[in-house]
């Protein structure tokens, strides 16, 4: 029997799929109603290393500059078994096992999308990973365990560009006003991730720049002011200036949410320059802290594993609230789609039907989880 997150994040596939395909149904609001993490911050603070991190593989393009061009929306399957590989909506048919190949096709599909202007595209990417070596959080795995083991996690997950200082240098090309047009599209397509009440926001500051001055902060505080879906993620406490620490903000200090900071050590661009691989910097990171005179006390509840951890914890909670409500749209789904399905007489493709039997199937095994869980007994399966 599958967990009620597993569900959710095949039913959000299945309405990006669906999408594509137009219809009334009332998919989108089902999509809105599910959780997802996005990752917010200025440009180079970390987020596309941290997203890397909390998945525990590598494959998104990082680097200075405005390197995430599109929304990334990236899915973590677990499965029964068999080999890992990651599928995009956009080709799939090519299954990738190699994730160098993962991270230029990223590459290419922004490029094509945008050509060679360099400029951002609020159209997302969507890419889904299938690994047998997640955990199910209904079978929660002790903090002790192997870092593979709790590897990839059942979340939807959203790389955005940058909030970006940018284009000073890019602005050259540019008319001011040009320019100014530029920034504030950036800003409102990250906004319109972050605004939705679904959305659980990753908010990524780096450690060596003030936090009264940061972009994931100032964004975050505008949509989230009570702060209960933000994730406050300091990155770069390595690059911090000898004599100085990060303990105001990671004790919440300076800056209070209702979930506790998280600080975190990603690879540096010498790391990405030399391919470090993740289990050798997730082991640096871990030694980082618990080697810290600043930072040793906390060194049990700092790092990416521990934030994956909390990030997967929070996103059962969330699902087991909106239960009721997520389950009343799925029953109207549930109707809409057999509406829809009996009315096969006018022009459907066979993708779109498939699809819509998917989700319907989806949909009814998710009901089936649900009244089992209300009903206090354990799912049968
Ligand atoms: P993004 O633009 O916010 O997605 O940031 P990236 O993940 O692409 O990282 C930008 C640059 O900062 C890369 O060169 C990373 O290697 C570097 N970087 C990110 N996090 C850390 C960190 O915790 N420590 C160090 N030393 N470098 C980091
Ligand atoms: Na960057
Ligand atoms: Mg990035």
């Amino acid at each position: 029997m599958e967990s009620l997150i597993g569900l959710v994040n095949k039913i959000q596939r299945a309405c990006t799929v669906l999408g594509d395909y137009g219809g009334d149904h009332s998919m989108p609001t089902l999509w809105e109603s599910l959780p997802s993490v996005a990752v917010v911050g200025g440009q180079s603070s970390g987020k596309s290393s941290v997203l890397e991190s909390v998945v525990g593989r590598d494959f998104l393009p990082r680097g200075s500059g405005i390197v995430t061009r599109r929304p990334l929306v990236l899915q973590l399957h677990k499965t029964e078994g068999g080999q890992e590989y990651a599928e995009f909506l956009h080709n799939p048919k090519t299954k990738f096992s190699d994730f160098s190949l993962v991270r230029k096709e990223i590459e290419d599909e922004t490029d094509r999308m945008t050509g060679h202007t360099k400029q951002i595209s609020p159209v997302p990417i969507h890419l889904s990973i299938y690994s047998p070596n997640g955990t199910c959080l209904s079978h929660p795995v002790k903090f002790s365990m192997p870092w593979f083991v709790y590897s990839v996690v059942n979340l939807t997950l959203i790389d955005l560009p940058g909030l970006t200082k940018i284009a000073v240098g890019k602005c050259i090309s540019f008319s001011k006003m040009m320019c100014l047009l530029i920034l504030a599209d950036i800003e409102n397509m990250v906004r319109s991730y972050v605004e939705k009440q679904n959305s659980i926001i990753l908010a990524i500051s780096p450690a060596n720049q003030d936090i009264a001055t940061s972009d994931a902060m100032k964004l975050a505080k505008e949509v989230d002011p009570t702060g209960e879906r933000t994730f406050g993620v300091l990155t770069k406490l390595d690059l911090m200036d000898k004599g100085t620490n990060a303990l105001e903000v990671l004790e919440g200090r300076a800056y209070r949410l209702q979930f506790q900071w998280v600080g975190v050590v990603n690879r540096s661009q010498a790391d990405i320059n030399k391919s470090v691989d993740m289990i050798a910097a997730r082991k640096k990171e871990r030694e980082f802290f618990a080697s810290s005179p600043d930072y040793g006390h906390l060194a049990n509840r700092m790092g990416s594993e521990y934030l994956a951890k909390m990030l997967s914890k929070h996103l059962e909670t969330v699902i087991k609230t909106r239960l009721p409500s997520i389950l009343a749209l799925i029953n109207k789904s549930i109707d809409e789609l057999e509406q829809e399905l009996n009315q096969l007489g006018r022009p459907i493709s066979h993708d779109a039907g498939a699809q819509l039997y998917t989700i319907l199937e989806l949909c009814r095994a998710f009901d089936h989880v649900f009244k089992a869980h209300l009903d206090g007994g354990r799912p049968g399966g």
